[in-house]
């Protein structure tokens, strides 16, 4: 299955590993192919890779997994490492793993020799669903995450559920998370896959690109519609930075900053009130959320410094109903 984004192609599917030669010689005709990805990938997948691009001279370069490789140290080095081994300005860049290869390799192609043609291979649930397309790359810094970085096109991308067999099941649900976030936003259908909590298939992951699809195609730059993907991103990175980035991971801190966005949105008079308890329940279940559950009293001192607040009111997003959502203002004020 192929979706088509604005520049590029999103191919999806079982076995599409096995086309990603063919892919690549559709669009280069050089013989060497950089591959940035992390330890953990590359001890799974490194010989499967090289054996599907048997045609080519393949270089890999490794990091280290984790949020923490999203850093100016870990570009520095990987750039420097890529430049030693030779890569030039024709040369094709390709990011396998997940989020955090994803938007290092491709910040890399956007300013190494002021731009090289990359691709992206996305293995977890979450970068396969959310972080691979949108052309969002870059690196974050002490201040916070993704603060440096560049609107930045892959030449493709390859999505191959395949992958995800060997995915740890907490970085699933993280993954599953961004997924009912979609859901709820745009796609009620999705969201009810997981009230039976089923194994994802191409079928949701092509649902859940959809959604971040249609949106990005609207507002490739993050001025306005975009906006709408953010749906519990508020409360979600006050909690993250509550507890410094250690205790929830960000799957589940939105899943908490999603059931405060439709309480808000209850007392707002949007959103139904029988939403709550149907969510709460369909979280729970994808053990995104447990009780005790947050009050926004306890997160209110971490969303002053959300880089979204303008002032004293920022856009907040809400649901209409299952399936639909709105960007509101809200005022810090109004928090009670
Ligand atoms: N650019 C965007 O639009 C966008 C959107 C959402 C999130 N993000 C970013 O994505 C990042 C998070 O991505 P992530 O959740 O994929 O994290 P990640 O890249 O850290 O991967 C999570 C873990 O899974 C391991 N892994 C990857 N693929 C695997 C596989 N197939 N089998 C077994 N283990 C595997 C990794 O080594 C790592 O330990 C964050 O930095 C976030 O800011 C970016």
């Amino acid at each position: 299955m192929m979706l088509k984004m604005e520049t590029y192609d999103i191919y999806v599917g079982h076995h599409e590993i096995d086309k990603l030669q063919d892919y690549i010689k559709n669009i280069y005709n050089q013989k060497d192919i950089f591959i940035v990805t992390d330890d953990n990938v590359d001890h799974l997948y490194h010989d499967l890779i090289s054996h599907k691009l048997s045609d080519f001279n393949l270089h890999f370069v490794k990091i280290k997994p984790g949020e923490t490789s999203k850093s100016f140290e870990t570009y520095l080095e990987t750039i420097n490492r890529l430049v030693e081994k030779g890569i030039k300005r024709n040369h094709l860049l390709i990011a396998l793993g997940g989020g955090v290869v994803g938007d290092l390799t491709g910040f890399i192609a956007a300013t190494l020799y002021r731009g090289i043609s990359f691709v992206q291979v996305p293995t977890t649930l979450l970068s396969q669903v959310d972080s691979s397309i949108g052309s969002k790359v870059g690196i974050d810094l002490d201040k916070g995450k993704n603060l440096v970085g560049s609107f930045y096109s892959p030449k493709f991308v390859v999505i191959d559920p395949m992958f995800l067999e060997t995915l740890d099941e907490r970085e699933y649900h993280q993954g599953v998370a961004e997924m009912i976030k979609a859901g709820l936003i745009a796609n009620k259908e999705l969201y009810e896959f997981f009230k039976t909590n089923n194994k994802v298939t191409e079928k949701e992951i092509l649902m859940a690109l959809n959604v971040k699809r249609d949106v990005v195609i609207k507002d490739p730059f993050d001025h306005y519609e975009r906006m709408i993907l953010n749906f519990g991103h508020t409360f979600g990175h006050a909690i993250e930075k509550k507890y410094e980035y250690k205790t929830y991971k960000h799957g589940e801190a939105i899943s908490y900053g999603m059931m405060i966005a439709i309480e808000i949105g209850i007392k707002k008079g949007i959103t139904p009130s029988y939403i709550y308890e149907d969510v709460k329940k369909v979280l729970e279940n994808n053990k995104l959320i447990e009780s005790p559950y947050f009050t926004i009293e306890a997160l209110k001192d971490y969303i002053k410094t959300d880089k979204k607040s303008m002032a004293d009111v920022f856009y907040f997003i809400c649901l209409k109903n299952i399936g639909q959502s709105i960007i509101t203002n809200l005022k810090v004020g109004d928090l009670k």
